[in-house]
């Protein structure tokens, strides 16, 4: 075994604690010892295997922990892939399986592809030729985005690693390209061997020219002075305490994980020692455009799928990402040659006045009480590409769970023309194509147990009749989702539908049966055709909510391996066994998102954008659990709050 500062590099206190940066060295190392890893492999993922969540319940304090980790695996120099997992404990490969591309989807896009993508275009004569065409020679100044390729069965691209190229291009090296979309032209790279397959050169458009610098006084104008400072000061110091990963605060436990996939992940979400949600994550999400060209017909990223979220975070700075007290956890990943890379303050915790959290002026008595809400939120950020996207988990007062992205940076941009049906003209002669950002989130529920039913609720009205003679009533109506072929919904705002979890072998002092419900926004799913290969790559959009049995493999709305991927993978897979979902270890799957016209005022850089939903108790608790939360003081000195 690898000895790694005396210990055993497998010396952990949980089953989930984050993979540390020995831990990815020793992997590296048996991987490498086994004979996986040579020159050309790259790892396009490392991630903890994590144990079967039983395993997981089941451990107690100085139990042995079998630490296994899972890589993909690739071979730059001839595209073959495999996905390994290994044994850090027992110091074993246990499985090596090969990935067939045609078939599978491609490893995830790695960051040495991104400058891969810029050396081969700007060797391509062809490309070069186009962008001469254009009035552009200083190719210096040409930034070529490596984008997904999705899969469109076009002849020649089964089985090849691939990425499309759009450009931009630079009037300085300040100057932000995303103003100069050189468009009409994509190249296809196929990355193994290392040269453009296919350039499509469809029509010559003019460089929109105005610049959009955001961070330039000289575009901006001078900065305000009428902003007095806001400063958030807990003189004590934050009410949570941590623990390694784990964390508590005001009734609140949980445990925090860092995927390189799916970036930030809460772990045995509990109230008062009460679980809640095993685990919950964004699992996938995606960005498919509206516009139909020959040039950007094919633009749908994945970003976890495809770009990996957790490698794209950023390092937060207190004072500009996070106001007050705040706790930071650094991110340790595999880079791209399986060593270990930290991502300092990659996430972000700290406690929030959440303005008032209940009041009440009694006219009877002349009570008068107010008290304030306060949240945890847990957050990190991501850069892909054009856009930022921040992701925020909120814990409150009164077992509120929320979950809000928000979405800013800047817009991807076209050469605008004038009546598009596809594109909003943003600035003079710059478009931005209509798009949406889809996000699907996991929610591995565990309300009181692990033995949960999912009901469907809605209001109805009451036809007049004999029950209600004046038209008055309407009533809650619940539906049991009780297999997974009932198990795909949407939601519907016109009858406020949302879905309940319960726990039919726990009640609450009234008898029912203690619940955490589903509240969604219920904003458009994937507006692609159904036929569109994005449609069935990303079926999981199409519905606002799914429901699974849990099952320790069934991790990804869109499947293992997105990248290139033919589709019909992640959920559509899962629910056709039509397991049985009543009293069973049930697993949320909630799609929601943004559909974006971009506005004038998106450019130069977004204001942001959000969306979300909340998990909120439903008789999970016997009354108000906030009852206890003291007043605050008053500022006006005649006597407090109360
Ligand atoms: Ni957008």
């Amino acid at each position: 075994m690898t000895v790694l500062d005396g210990r055993p590099p497998t010396a952990v206190a949980h089953p989930l604690q984050r993979l540390s940066a020995d831990e990815i060295d020793a992997a590296r190392e048996l991987l490498a010892r086994t004979g996986l890893v040579t020159g050309t492999t790259r790892f396009a993922l490392l991630a903890l295997a994590e144990p079967d969540k039983a395993q997981v319940l089941a451990h107690r304090d100085g139990d042995p922990v079998d630490r296994r980790v899972r890589a993909v695996l690739l071979d730059v120099a001839t595209g073959r892939s495999r996905v390994v997992v290994a044994s850090l404990t027992r110091d074993t490969v246990d499985t090596v399986t090969d990935i067939d591309p045609a078939v599978d989807g491609q490893p995830p896009i790695m960051l040495e592809e991104y400058a891969a993508a810029d050396e081969i275009v700007k060797a391509d004569p062809g490309w070069v030729a186009a962008m001469a065409r254009r009035g552009i020679t200083d190719l210096d100044l040409v930034r070529p985005c490596p984008l997904s390729a999705g899969h469109f069965d076009l002849p020649g691209e089964a089985g090849r690693r691939l990425l499309r190229v759009l450009s931009f291009v630079q009037h300085r090296a300040a100057d932000h390209c995303w103003a100069h979309p050189v468009d009409g032209l994509v190249a296809y790279v196929d990355l193994t061997e290392r040269r453009v397959v296919e350039l499509v050169d469809h029509e010559l458009l003019p460089v929109p020219e105005e610049e959009g610098n955001f961070d330039d006084p000289a575009y901006t104008g001078p900065p305000r002075t009428t902003l007095k400072p806001v400063e958030i000061t807990q003189p004590d110091g934050p009410s949570f305490t941590v623990d390694g990963d784990a964390v508590r605060w005001e009734g609140w436990s949980f445990r925090v994980g860092f995927d390189p996939r799916e970036g930030l992940v809460l772990y045995l979400l509990s109230y008062a020692g009460r679980p809640v949600i095993y685990r919950a994550s964004i699992a996938e999400m995606v960005v498919p455009y509206a516009d139909p060209s020959p040039v950007r017909f094919w633009q749908n990223y994945f970003d976890a799928g495809e770009y990996l979220l957790g490698h794209q975070a950023n390092s937060l700075e207190l004072g500009c990402d996070c106001l007050g007290e705040i706790y930071y956890f650094d991110a340790v990943l595999a880079d791209g040659l399986g060593h270990p890379h930290r991502i300092p303050n990659a996430i972000c915790m700290h406690e929030e006045d959440f303005g008032v959290l209940w009041k009440h002026t009694d006219l009877f008595t002349g009570s008068r009480e107010t008290r304030r809400q306060r949240r945890l939120v847990v957050s990190f950020f991501v850069t892909v590409g054009n856009y930022d996207y921040g992701f925020y988990w909120y814990l409150y007062l009164d077992g509120t769970i929320a979950f809000e992205a928000k979405a800013t940076g800047v817009l991807f941009t076209s050469a605008y023309r004038r009546g598009s049906r596809w594109a909003s003209e943003v600035a003079p002669g710059l478009g931005a194509p209509y798009h949406q950002h889809i996000f699907n989130a996991r929610l591995d529920m565990m309300v009181d147990g692990l033995t949960n039913a999912v009901d469907e609720v809605e209001v109805r009205p009451v036809p007049i009749g004999p029950d209600n003679p004046y038209g008055n009533a309407f009533t809650r109506h619940a539906t049991r989702i009780a297999r997974e072929s009932m198990g795909a919904r949407m939601a519907d705002n016109s009858v406020g539908r949302f879905w309940q979890v319960v726990n039919p072998t726990r009640v609450n002092r009234l008898g029912q049966p203690v619940g955490y419900a589903l509240y969604p926004q219920g904003t458009p799913v994937l507006l692609a055709d159904e036929t569109a290969s994005v449609a069935r790559r990303a079926a999981f959009a199409t519905r606002h909510l799914w429901v699974t049995r849990y099952h320790p493999d069934e991790r990804y709305p869109a499947g293992e391996l997105v990248n290139q991927h033919p589709g019909g993978a992640g959920l559509p897979a899962y629910q056709a066994a039509d397991r049985d979902l009543d009293g069973a270890d049930v697993v949320l799957w909630h799609t929601f998102g943004m559909t974006h016209l971009p506005r004038p005022e998106d450019w130069p850089v977004m204001p942001v954008d959000t969306c979300g939903f909340v998990l909120r108790p439903v008789g999970f608790f016997d009354r108000n659990p906030t009852l206890d939360v003291p007043p605050t003081h008053a500022r006006s000195g005649h006597h407090g709050c109360a």
